[in-house]
């Protein structure tokens, strides 16, 4: 919470501005971001990865907004993008097309074309029938498409199941039992170049166990190609790094980063590496206010202006989000409260059971939630989504206005008759 802290009045401020001169300005409820946060966290990778062949592509599902991809741009920064929305947000927020990575299992005939048009860095390519289709496309366009092929380890990240993505039984990548074969394929599909191997197998990882495991697999099946005659460019190891929601000991970043050099030290490629969360998670905080406190002799809750259709974590993984006040009175007595929104279901909560002082009107401010908050909103219950707002020293910008009402059905149309 380095960046988000409480000034000599006792006031949660984000950077140099009070949040409740934001929620004056912008209303609630509202996600307030830390432009030094962003930076730092995304410097303190670099900084780790300094001396040796490196690129760090920012997962941008995890904040897409443009305003968030900009500042990263202007650090260097590539993209991991899972899209063809992603794709075009990094090229408007003037991202570099040759620092793009395109991960996912999906990506349609649509989508690999404008990626070839473009240029991109790679496709991390998740299946065999996705091989062919790249090859078919680039073939028709006359193009070399570069690939890496992202296997699947069968690792446990030991993390929440929904967020792991290395097990067998998971969608994602390429079984590791058949990528060696696979790559010899590649090797007569005259379109494609693979220049790496990536791996991701999960998110909110608190332990380097199974990134080390992961490695080991990675470094293991170069050696085979090596072997094979099969030079690769790079090694990518995903993103996945964990933060500290509650009580969770993750490795810090130069922790993290320092164990996989050692794993890949004195090899001769590029590590590329895909962080979100822990670059943008702790970079941002959900400003909300109490609209009501409905006190019972079973159960105090406390109903805010954000619902679980503004932040899902709650909601979708039962995760834990630090929820504080921006102003702590104490004439009030503290309760054990809930913290729920407005919307129709009793998923709809940001947090439970928590021990805070409030009135109607407060704000709370749900911390940590830089990361799968906005970029995993949505309009259930016909709700407009929340203004964004980047702070950067004392100045506080609009990166993205509240929707309107209209705007929540401008798309549709009453048929006739
Ligand atoms: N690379 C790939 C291929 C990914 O699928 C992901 C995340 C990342 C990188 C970035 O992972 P990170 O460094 O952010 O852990 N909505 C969930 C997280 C889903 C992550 C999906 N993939 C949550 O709120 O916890």
């Amino acid at each position: 919470m380095q960046y988000f802290q409480y000034d000599k009045k006792g006031e949660l401020c984000a950077e140099d501005v009070n949040l409740s001169e934001i929620a004056n300005q912008f209303g609630t409820p509202c996600y307030v971001y830390s432009r030094n946060a962003l930076e730092n966290n995304w410097r303190a990778f670099d900084k780790a990865l300094a001396d040796i062949p490196h690129r760090i592509c920012y997962a941008v599902k995890a904040n897409s907004n443009i305003a968030i991809l900009n500042i990263l741009a202007k650090l260097d920064s590539g993209f991991d993008i899972v899209s063809i929305g992603e794709l075009e947000r990094v090229l408007a927020a003037g991202g570099d097309p040759n620092k793009i990575v395109f991960s996912g299992i999906g990506k349609k005939n649509s989508e690999i074309t404008r990626a070839l048009d473009i240029g991109i860095a790679c496709f991390n390519v998740e299946s065999e029938a996705e091989l062919e289709h790249i090859q078919s496309i680039a073939k028709e366009k006359n193009k070399i498409a570069k690939i890496a092929l992202r296997v699947n380890p069968n690792i446990d990240a030991r993390t929440h199941p929904y967020i792991a993505t290395g097990l067998r039984d998971n969608k994602f990548g390429i079984d590791i039992s058949i990528c060696l074969s696979l790559c010899q394929k590649v090797t007569g599909m005259p379109n494609l170049q693979l220049i790496g191997l990536a791996c991701h197998i999960g998110s909110q990882l608190t332990e380097l166990e199974p990134f080390l495991e992961a490695a080991d697999c990675l470094l293991k099946l170069c050696d085979q190609l090596t072997e094979m005659g099969v030079h690769l460019q790079n090694i990518n190891v995903g993103g996945g790094l964990g933060i500290i929601y509650h009580n969770e000991n993750p490795p810090p970043i130069a922790d993290y980063v320092a164990a996989l050099r050692k794993k890949i030290s004195g090899r001769n490629f590029e590590i590329l590496i895909e962080p979100g969360r822990a670059i943008a998670a702790n970079a941002g905080i959900l400003l909300t206010r109490v609209e009501y406190l409905k006190v019972t002799d079973h159960k105090n809750f406390a109903i805010v202006d954000a619902g679980m259709n503004d932040l899902i974590r709650p909601a979708l993984y039962h995760a834990w989000q630090t929820i504080l006040p921006t102003k702590v009175h104490e004439k009030f007595p503290e309760k054990l409260y809930d913290i729920v929104g407005p919307v129709c279901e009793s998923a709809d909560f940001l947090g439970k059971d928590r021990k805070l002082a409030l009135k109607a009107g407060d704000l709370l401010a749900v911390c940590a939630t830089g990361a799968y908050g906005f970029s995993m909103s949505s309009n259930y219950n016909s709700r407009p989504r929340a203004a964004e707002v980047m702070v950067d020293g004392n100045q506080a910008h609009l990166i993205r206005k509240r929707e309107t009402i209209e705007d929540l059905f401008s798309h549709e149309k009453i048929i006739s008759g």
